[in-house]
């Protein structure tokens, strides 16, 4: 794998997800440097010194360090945002809205002073809301905020579509749209195994019941852990962001983006195919969808407004 030299990547939140993003990084050798910063010192410095040992056993060149100031993040070239309240069992994304939107305030205020040229990737949740908040906060071009969980959904819905089958692994291409809720929109007539499409060898009902499945993907995990929500696939989600923008790939990724008029919507933020490259977004696709998928884009499209919308009213934004 080409390594990079030289890129600094700050992750802020040191997490289960913040952690996993650092570490499936630091064990490919993505970048030269990964900053972790978090509230708790002790859980960074921890994690740094576990991680530039694995990085040691891997023989990797990346070093994970601790940003105890916000000025250590200076000049990152990504800043990860992952920081926030977790979800608890019971809890709706929605419910952490106002406490997430004021450390995602909070923080990328640090990222627009100390890091005024990094691409943010936002992970924390409600992701749509808060990659807004991030864009408005950060006042970056909008191609420089871009938020995580189009390729955690569809990675999702692709292992319940090889659940069912039994063949297949890793060649599966499920696609989902539309924003990190329950009203995402899987989209299985623009998904295939190995190029045959989904209807081919599943029945409706079977099609159905992995489209509810995945709409639910993250509830289904935090009902077992009880503690905490999800966290590799989340992680390697990012870390595939991250080594598509370092990298200078083009990749295209379903992502969270600022649509300005694409879709037919404007100043909101929705998960959309993308293409990934060194200026982050660098190309947006519009795909043409049946009547029905629009319907649920809307929809999935006025849930993450709906959100938008409270904290306006909260005099959120200045
Ligand atoms: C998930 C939560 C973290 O989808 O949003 O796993």
């Amino acid at each position: 794998m080409e390594k990079m030299q030289g890129k600094k990547v700050s992750i802020i939140g040191a997490g289960n997800v913040g952690a996993t993003v650092a570490y499936s990084l630091a064990m490919n050798g993505s970048c030269h440097e990964i900053w972790l910063r978090d509230r708790n010192p002790d859980i960074s410095m921890g994690k740094a010194l576990d991680m530039s040992q694995a990085a040691n056993v891997a023989r990797t060149h990346t070093v994970v360090k601790v940003a105890h100031e916000a000025s250590d993040m200076k000049d990152s070239d990504i800043v990860v945002i992952t920081a926030g309240s977790p979800r608890k069992p019971g809890m709706t994304r929605d419910d952490l809205l106002m406490i997430n939107a004021e450390i995602t305030k909070e923080v990328v205020a640090d990222v627009k002073k100390y890091a005024p040229n990094s691409i943010i990737i936002m992970v924390s949740n409600p992701l749509d809301v808060m990659t807004y908040v991030a864009l408005k906060e950060s006042g970056f071009p909008k191609e420089r905020v871009v938020g995580m969980a189009g390729i955690l959904d569809s990675a999702r819905m692709a292992h319940f579509i090889f659940e069912k089958i039994g063949y297949g692994a890793g060649q599966i291409r499920a696609s989902v749209m539309g924003g990190h809720g329950d009203t995402m929109v899987p989209l299985p007539k623009f998904s295939t195994v190995a190029g045959v499409p989904l209807a081919d060898v599943l029945t409706k009902d079977e099609i159905e019941e992995i489209v509810e499945r995945t709409k639910h993907g993250g509830a289904e995990i935090v009902g077992y852990l009880k503690t905490g929500s999800a966290y590799y696939a989340p992680a390697k989600a990012t870390a595939i962001m991250v080594e598509a923008i370092l990298r200078d790939t083009k990749q295209i990724h379903p992502c969270a983006v600022y649509l300005d008029g694409h879709y037919g919507y404007s100043d909101v933020v929705s998960g959309v195919p993308v293409a990934l490259g060194a200026n982050g977004v660098e190309k947006l696709f519009e795909m043409s969808l049946t009547d029905e998928q629009k319907e649920q884009f809307a929809h999935s499209v006025d849930s993450v407004r709906e959100m938008i919308d409270v904290l306006k009213d909260k005099k959120f934004f200045a």
